[in-house]
């Protein structure tokens, strides 16, 4: 096991929720981090939070452009976590078909643009973040869980196609983060509660429940083509 002492970090995504708290650990760890996303306020927000040592810049992955830019003057990273992504739920009859395309295009296309443009140092890794309706569809879910399942087999291709770089997956169960932070408070509080109630550890998870094993899959280097659903037993249920 390697440890992320100056290691260069970059986490997509990680303004907010689970990219953010991957953030706080690797600084933690005293790694040399960036975080990137779209909104240069919320970018500004975070690194107030995590503190000076933290490097943002923007990035919106869902174009090639955006995506070639980045990389194009960006330094080679030891380690690259993909967790950025923000789209609309519906039934594939109800869905705006743009909203679907859209999706598609910022969680899997974006994840794939990230790993065909940049840069990794030697000994260095990806964690693309997908979820666990990959394995356990939902009604009005039916894109996401194809979109994660997509996402899930593309690092596994990618283990493979770019060895010796590493790539895993971590796949979240429910975890309470900002991503829900337009919903009404209440159903809110209800849904996360009633997900508590159903789930065998019998909480939400946080996003640290999702950093930890991020954390552990870039230190570790015998790790590659994984995929771990960090669910609190949503699988089993
Ligand atoms: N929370 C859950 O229950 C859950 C469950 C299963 C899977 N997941 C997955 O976990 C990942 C992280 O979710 P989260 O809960 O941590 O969400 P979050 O708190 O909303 O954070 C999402 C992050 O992605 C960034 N982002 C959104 N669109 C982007 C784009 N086009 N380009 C670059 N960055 C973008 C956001 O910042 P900007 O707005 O500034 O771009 C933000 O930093 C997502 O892929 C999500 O689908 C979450």
């Amino acid at each position: 096991m390697t440890n992320l002492e100056g290691k260069k970090i970059l986490v997509i995504g990680g303004s907010s929720g689970i990219g953010y708290a991957t953030a706080a650990g690797a600084l933690a760890d005293g790694a040399k981090v960036t975080i990137a996303s779209r909104s240069e306020d919320k970018l500004r927000a975070a690194k107030a939070l995590l503190g000076g040592r933290v490097e943002i810049r923007r990035l919106d992955v869902s174009t090639d452009a955006a995506v070639e830019a980045f990389f194009g003057d960006a330094p080679a990273y030891d380690h690259i976590v993909v967790s950025g992504a923000a789209f609309k739920f519906g039934t594939v009859r109800d869905q705006n078909i743009d909203d679907a395309y859209a999706a598609m295009n910022v969680k899997f296309w974006g994840a794939y643009r990230v790993a065909r443009n940049a840069t990794v140092a030697p000994g260095g890794s990806f964690v693309f973040v997908s979820g666990f309706l990959s394995r356990r569809p939902k009604p009005n879910m039916a894109l996401v869980g194809a979109i994660n399942a997509a996402l899930e087999t593309l690092a596994q291709g990618l283990a493979l196609e770019m060895a010796p770089v590493r790539f895993n997956v971590v796949s979240p169960g429910i975890i309470d983060t900002p991503t829900r932070a337009a919903m009404p408070a209440e159903a809110r509080k209800t849904l996360l509660e009633n997900a508590a109630k159903s789930l065998p550890v019998k909480r939400v998870g946080q996003a640290e429940d999702c950093a930890e094993q991020i954390l552990l899959m870039l230190r570790n280097t015998f790790m590659t083509g994984s995929v771990v659903y960090i669910d609190g037993g949503g699988l089993l249920v």
